[in-house]
């Protein structure tokens, strides 16, 4: 079994990002064949600074394996090392029919609107295909904005397959990552980069306990008691702390007597042990940018080797192969 996925490097990655998706990638790398890339090709959609694509291409590289993806036991590459993903996306395309990739939300949601949207976004479901069958992958770990996109990579693959008369796809199955518990950002919304309200993993501790203090609470005096469910310091906590922990935590709450900056100063805590030896290996990743870029070029080979035999396979089949 194959494990995929793709992440964007459109930013740094904050607690939503880690506990919706790269914590469960990183349990996912444990039992099955995992390949992951920083899909830099995506980012372009939306990034035009070059400086800037890079910086996040290199840190996205950087916390992932701070944050314990293991290069042995999971194949991490940069999605434009692999040249063979858009000669891919080319030959998808002309079997792309249009309305198929017009009800798709991230072209329907710009349309709506009335902003103007690049050809690159219309087909960023084209290219997101191509990414997955390039590599045989079987089992695509995504959040639940995402379904939608292997819906439409099923959807290709049975079209080439049935008009060329061969297998030559593999469909993917979606699996849908915990997003349940949706973390909530410092103004107590879903946390996202788009609302201004992300709290990063790796930003230096005293800007974190500054943001952290700044996380909204209502204006319950300290002595009154307080309702830990209400509270986003709270949700949050519970991201950290063992049962007992929150417990706790939950019980001070109701006691009154404790202020919402206790509440922070107790999260910041337990935030920061939670990633302590996260942050030790980022240091020491970020001193050595040789061997981060060395772990990126041995992906990116296994990741060509397998590309390179799938995409052969399908220019064979459409009378690409010339001998
Ligand atoms: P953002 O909303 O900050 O732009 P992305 O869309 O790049 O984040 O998300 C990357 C991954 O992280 C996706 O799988 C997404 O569903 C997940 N994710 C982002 N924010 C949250 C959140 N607040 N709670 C749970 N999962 C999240
Ligand atoms: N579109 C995905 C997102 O925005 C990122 C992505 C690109 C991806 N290619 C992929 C995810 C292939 C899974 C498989 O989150």
């Amino acid at each position: 079994m194959r494990v995929l996925s793709g992440i964007q490097p459109t930013g740094r990655f904050h607690w939503g990002n880690y506990f919706g998706a790269i914590h469960q990638y990183i349990e996912l790398q444990k039992n099955d064949q995992a390949f992951y890339f920083i899909a830099d090709l995506h980012a372009l959609t939306t990034i035009r600074e070059p400086e800037v694509l890079q910086g996040f291409t290199n840190d996205a590289a950087i916390d992932l394996l701070a944050l314990g993806l293991d290069p042995e036991h999971a194949t991490l590459f940069r999605q434009s090392d692999v040249p063979e993903v858009t000669e891919l996306t080319w030959l998808l395309m002309t079997i792309t029919q249009m309305h198929l990739l017009e009800k798709c939300h991230a072209f329907k949601d710009k349309k709506a609107k009335g902003i103007a949207a690049d050809a690159g976004l219309f087909t960023y479901p084209v290219l997101m295909a191509a990414d997955i069958l390039l590599y045989d992958s079987d089992t695509v770990p995504v959040g639940a904005d995402q379904i939608q996109h292997i819906e439409v990579t099923r959807d290709l693959a049975q079209r080439f397959n049935s008009i060329y008369k061969k297998e030559v796809f593999i469909l993917p199955e979606s699996y849908v990552l915990d997003q349940s518990s949706k973390v909530p950002g410092t103004d107590g919304e879903k946390m996202s980069k788009s609302y201004g309200n992300i709290i990063e993993i790796f930003t230096p501790a005293k800007k974190l306990r500054k943001k952290i203090m700044s996380i909204k609470t209502d204006s319950t005096p300290v002595e009154d008691p307080k309702d830990p469910d209400q509270c986003a310091v709270f949700t949050l906590y519970q991201l950290f702390a063992s049962k007992e922990e929150q417990d706790q935590l939950a019980l001070k709450y109701r006691d009154g007597g404790m202020g919402y900056g206790e509440a922070k100063q107790t999260l910041y805590d337990a935030m920061m042990d939670y990633f302590s030896d996260a942050r030790k290996k980022r240091e020491e990743l970020e001193a050595r940018p040789d061997d981060v870029e060395d772990i990126l070029k041995a992906g990116a080979i296994k990741a060509r080797a397998k590309g390179r035999e799938v995409l052969d396979r399908a220019k064979s089949a459409c009378g690409l192969i010339y001998k």
